[in-house]
């Protein structure tokens, strides 16, 4: 079922089941931190290895301090400046974490989201929510919650309708360690950004080269094939494809043919680019076309966050 009732959504949650719920950045499937049963769920309504770690959504810097065990200037910092919103710290768990969470591991990814529908049920919740993004394991994230019935509709007993995610990309995460920040998946907050705060440089791991445990080459992808091109990429190829879509940023592809162009934004602009991409993807993947090719966006600001993306979406499993 589909609403916009944060008293329904609690109910859910609190008897321990999955609740599909909206943030500022894509659709999450959600469930009580603190109940092993309950984030057994997720993992196999999303058909998501038990390997890979979940982010837990707190109501605000205070609940999540009582989730980790150090939370260093640095992360107060960064807390300050960016929750409620797209950025995820991990940070070493405390005891009240269960390992399911974590897959095991030492530490915990932890946000503060931003919309004011999920800020809402947080605060009348008596725990926080584990929730990865609520798609299918590797597949589109959801930035509707049309497509999350769409995706999960019947394995989920409740869908809060908060319309169509703001941000439209998952928040960037980022480990913070002695001081360092490494920033593990690109995401709606940018490099830039973060540095601006810190007065420090971060190191970008670029995370298709440099796999994080839980994360995975393939991801993010359409079942189309999909292929990213750049201004120097040579057309002639794609001469023989019958049948192909083409996502476009700054650029209209004028020298190749295709039954439909897509601009992620006229003006250029990456927010808006970023904003339109699942939902992009998501329709043009129901459209049946046997390729998708995609414009790679500049590797600046939000682009980076875009083409960490599409770079992840062309590949196929083999
Ligand atoms: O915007 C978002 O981050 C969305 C919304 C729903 O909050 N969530 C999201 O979750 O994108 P998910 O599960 O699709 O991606 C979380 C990523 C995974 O790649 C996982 O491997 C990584 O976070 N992660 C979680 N805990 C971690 C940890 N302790 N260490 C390293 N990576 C971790
Ligand atoms: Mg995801």
């Amino acid at each position: 079922m589909k609403g916009s009732s944060v008293k329904e959504a609690a109910i859910w949650l609190r008897k321990g089941e999955v609740v599909a719920i909206p943030t500022e950045t894509v659709y999450g499937l959600a469930a009580n931190a603190y109940n092993v049963t309950a984030v057994q769920k997720i993992y196999a309504v999303k058909n998501r290895p038990l390997s890979n770690p979940l982010i837990v959504h707190a109501i605000n810097t205070e609940q999540v301090k009582s989730l980790v065990s150090d939370f260093s200037s640095e992360a107060e910092l960064l807390a300050k400046s960016f929750w409620p919103g797209p950025l995820t710290m991990i940070l070493p768990k405390s005891a009240v974490i269960p390992d399911i969470v974590t897959a095991g591991q030492q530490t915990v990814a932890v946000r503060v989201p931003s919309h004011p529908l999920t800020l809402e049920l947080l605060s009348i919740l008596e725990f926080p929510l584990a929730a990865p993004s609520a798609n299918k394991f590797n597949y589109i994230s959801p930035v509707t919650a049309e497509a999350v019935s769409e995706m999960l509709g019947n394995e989920v007993p409740y869908i809060l309708d908060g319309g169509r995610c703001q941000r439209g990309i998952e928040s960037t995460i980022v480990s913070v360690e002695k001081g360092q920040i490494n920033i593990l998946r690109q995401g709606a907050i940018t490099g830039e950004q973060i540095e601006s705060v810190l007065q420090q440089p971060i190191i970008e791991q670029h995370s298709s080269v440099h796999l994080h445990p839980g994360m995975f080459k393939k991801h993010y992808s359409p079942r189309t094939p999909l292929i990213l091109m750049d201004r120097n990429s040579d057309f002639s190829a794609l001469g023989s494809q019958k049948n192909v879509a083409a996502i476009c940023f700054s650029r209209n592809f004028p020298s190749i043919s295709v039954d439909k162009k897509i601009m992620l934004s006229n003006s250029g602009d990456l927010e808006e680019a970023a904003q339109h991409l699942y939902a992009v993807l998501y329709e043009l993947d129901k459209e049946n076309y046997d390729l998708i090719i995609a414009e790679k966006m500049p590797d600046k600001g939000l682009g980076k966050a875009i083409n960490e993306r599409l770079i992840k979406a062309a590949v196929h499993a083999q």
